[in-house]
Parts: C-alpha cells; structure tokens; sequence
C-alpha cells in the first residue's frame, strides 16, 4: 500500500498497521492542511483506536478541484473499463473479507458475523453497479410529428459530494460510490466522524485499482472531519460541485437540502426511518419472532430500517410479547470480536444515553419492562435487549426513531386500525407485516405509507432493490435500476 498516514492506528489494535488515516485527494494520501487530527474509539471498550486527519474547508475544496479535474477524465472512459474497475473492486473487497469487517467491528462495534454480512452486502452493490455501467440505455425514436429524431442519452451529473454515516460504514459508501463511478461521476467522500477507518481502507482499495488500470486515481476523494458543515457548506455553494447524496437523520437532511438548493443540485436523501412491525392474528408467530429479532437487532437497532414500533393485534399480542422477551434473553450482549457475541455495544455515550431516558420516559408512563430496560455494567457502551409492554402512541420510544436495541409493544384490534397506528409517523422508510393473508397483504401494499415494505421478512435489504423512502423518510433510491438514475442527466438530441 503505497498510502501514507498522519499517525499509525494505536499499537496492538485490530487494525491493519498500514491503514490510511489521512486525507486522500487527487490519488494522494496527505495530511490534513491545519496538521490536525481527531479521535476514533472502540465503543466496546472506549479505547482511541486511531487518530485520523481532520480536514478543513481548504482540503475539501483541494478534494473538489481534484474530483473536477478527474471528472473530465472519467467521464470518457468506456463504460466497460469503469464496469470492469467496479468488478475488481468487488473482487478485492470480497478478498479481504476478514480485514475489512474487523475494522468495522473495531470502529462500529457490531458482532464480527455482522461486519461480515455487512461487507458481503456492500460488495453486491460494487458488482450491481458494475454490471449496470455497460447497461445505460437511452432512446432513439422519429418525434411523433416525424419533423426530426430524437435522441435521449444519458449523461453523468458530475462531481458529487457523498456524506455517509456511521452505522454501516462499508454498505453506505458502496452504495453510493458504485453507481457514481458507474455513470461516470468522480466523487467527494466525507465520511462519518465516528467511523472513517473503514471508508479509509475502502477508498484505498479503490485508488490502487484505478492506478493499477492507469484510471484517474483523482475520481475518490475522501475528506475525514470532526465537523461535517465544515466540508458540506464550502462544497455546497461551489457550482463544480452537481450533486450531494446524503444518509442520515431527518433535521440534518432538511438542512443540507436548504444549503443545495442555491445550487440547484441534484440530491439524494436518506433519512430517518419509524418501521412498524405489524403481527396479525394469522401470522406464523416463530416466523415473527424471528424476524422481529432481525429487523430490531440488526447493528443494536441501529439502522434506519429497525423496527421502531411492534403492533400486534390483541389475538396473539401476549403470546408474540412473551416470545419475543424469551428471544431478547436469550441473545449474547458483548464486544463484537468476542466469539459468540450476537449483540454489540452502541456507538457512543450519548447513545447509550439517549436510549436510557426514552425508556425511563416510557416506565415513568405506564410501560412494563418485560426484559433489559438497563445499560450493561464495566466498560463500553451496551445496552441490554429491552422488551416494553404496555406502550401507548404518544410515549417518546414510539414517536422518536430509538435507534437502540428496544422493542416497544403496542396493542390493536382491527386491520384498519393496526395501518392507522402504522402510519402515525412523519417517517415511511420502510414497514413489516406478518401475515398469511393475500388478500390483506394486497391491501397492505396500497395502505402503508412507505417505500419499502418486508412481508413475513425481517429484512428488505438487497443491492438489486430500489432503497429509500417517503415523507420525511427522504428522497431518491439508492440500489437496483434506480441507484444509478440518481447520478445521471438526461440530454435530449433533435436532429
Ligand atoms: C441504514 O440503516 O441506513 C441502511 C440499512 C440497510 O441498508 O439495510
């Protein structure tokens, strides 16, 4: 690895001794302009784990005026080679499996099965975007008057700033760096504070491939920050910069879409998310218990696609609650390198906070504690499996996305009133239901509010499928036919 570091990761960490902790733009690994750095921690043991560069608005704009130049470059490049880029990437990511998800683990905390699967689900975005690069049809037809022809091609935006968050450090970068370098954008990467070492490891893997290939090395930039307005707000009001894709919280989306509106940019938004999980009376329950286990502690609940709310219609509520907080005992609290562990710790102190007082909120009003409602003793960041029973709509836990491993229960009668409670949310990312009736499941597709929705599955996600959301949930899709739409311009032709 030819890459330079402003300082080694920690001594006798799980980290690879040569991963880049700097900067890297235009092909080169570098300090940061100030010579400042910032802290990243193993939440299982709050430990440093490394120090990384902290880039200022100078550095993101030397990342953009590189991203600009190799943008030039990158956009005549055949889409077979950028297909073909794209598949060595895959290839090297799949390779280096074992690396990559101990990193993740090291920095997100999440069991090493998990980081596993979660490189495995990022590296199928990296060949689903290689095989869509040589498959970007446009249209060739005579106008409808036959005055001319028209052509419709299909061009890339250019130069896009992708903000990635912490909790799925690998899948979110890949799913967005794979249909931009696809349709022929070079990209700006600010990663999550809290998690850059892996973004760091991947760009790595990235650049070497590009040089390998004597590709534009300048198409991935990465620019690691304590401050994200810091790189967005310079970045957003440079007109070289045409497009943002963004994963994380509603407020921050909201404010970043007021920042690209004076640029006119293309954006794609990710937000917040509020699932419901809806059991009926007819659902298979070991099915849904099952998948009421995936769909919340997948990551410690935190993900945008956790099940936020359980609504279980009164015929089986008690029964589904008891399971369900036999199966949250039964799960294995620890730090994710530990054999055996199936939950890992929160990300953070605030977090750990955060999910201490929406349950205390919760008890204070009623709600019975059926297992967990505590934060684990020592050292690290846990937070114990928590079933909640007796919940109302308007407790925090149901109105605020917990993003915690918190599984509140909530009681209804009927079908139409198990959909009303599903959609009392500003938020419609994604939705469960477990049923055995077609006939409801059909209804269920033209009721809920959301853009995805998980029918007797715990988990939607495939880098096949269209993801993303509606209402405050967000905008665009990112995956399937749909991701690469996002980083494309059509041109219309008259001749
Ligand atoms: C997210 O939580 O933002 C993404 C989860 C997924 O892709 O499954």
């Amino acid at each position: 690895m030819t890459a330079s570091s402003s300082s080694p990761p920690t001594a006798g960490s799980a980290l690879p001794a040569d991963l880049p902790t700097g900067l890297l733009i235009g092909g080169e690994w570098r300090a940061a302009g100030s010579g400042g750095t910032f802290a990243v921690h193993d939440p299982a043991t709050t430990d440093v784990l490394a120090e990384v560069s902290d880039a200022g608005e100078q550095d993101a704009l030397d990342a953009l005026t590189a991203a600009d130049a190799a943008f030039r470059e990158w956009r005549t490049v055949a889409p077979r080679d950028r297909s073909e880029l794209l598949r060595s990437v895959f290839e090297a990511i799949t390779a280096r499996t074992d690396e990559i998800a101990a990193v993740i683990t090291a920095e997100g905390g999440k069991p090493l099965a998990e980081s596993r699967a979660e490189v495995a689900y990022a590296a199928d975005y990296v060949r689903w975007f290689a095989e869509q690069a040589v498959r970007m049809e446009g249209l060739a037809r005579r106008a409808p008057a036959g005055t001319h022809h028209q052509l419709v091609l299909r061009k890339p935006v250019g130069p896009a700033l992708l903000i990635t968050p912490w909790n799925f450090p690998i899948a979110m970068i890949a799913r967005k760096l794979a249909p931009a370098l696809a349709a022929g954008c070079s990209v700006v990467v600010k990663p999550a504070q809290l998690t850059p070492l892996t973004t760091a490891l991947v760009a790595e893997i990235v650049r070497a491939e590009l040089a390998a290939r004597h590709l534009p090395t300048g198409v991935v930039n990465v620019v690691p920050s304590s401050s994200a307005s810091r790189i967005s707000r310079p970045l957003l009001a440079d007109p070289r910069l045409r497009k943002l894709s963004f994963t994380g919280s509603t407020e921050v989306g909201a404010s970043l879409l007021k920042q690209a509106a004076d640029g006119i940019l293309r954006t794609s938004m990710e937000l917040g998310g509020n699932a419901p999980f809806l059991v009926f009376d007819d659902a298979d329950l070991d099915a849904a218990v099952e998948g009421a286990v995936a769909a919340k502690m997948r990551n410690s609940g935190q993900t945008c696609v956790a099940a936020n709310r359980f609504l279980v219609q009164e015929g089986v509520a008690e029964e589904f609650t008891a399971r369900l907080t036999e199966a949250f005992g039964r799960l294995v609290v620890g730090p994710g390198d530990r054999p055996g562990t199936t939950v890992g710790p929160l990300i953070q102190q605030s977090a750990v906070d955060r999910v201490t007082e929406v349950v205390q909120q919760a008890d204070d009003a009623g709600a019975q504690v059926r297992v967990g409602g505590v934060r684990s003793e020592g050292r690290g960041w846990f937070y114990l499996p928590t079933v909640l029973d007796g919940v109302t709509p308007d407790m925090r836990v149901v109105t605020e996305e917990v993003f915690g491993p918190v599984a509140p229960v909530l009681r209804f009668g009927s079908e139409d009133e198990g959909v009303d409670l599903a959609n009392a949310t500003p938020f419609g990312l994604v939705a469960y239901a477990y049923t055995r009736d077609v006939g409801r499941v059909m209804r269920l597709t033209e009721r809920i509010d959301a853009g995805m929705l998980g029918v007797n599955r715990g988990m939607v996600s495939d880098a096949s499928a269209p993801f993303g959301g509606v209402k405050h949930s967000g905008l665009g899709r990112e995956g399937g036919e749909a991701g690469i739409e996002e980083y494309v311009d059509p041109m219309y032709v008259a001749l």
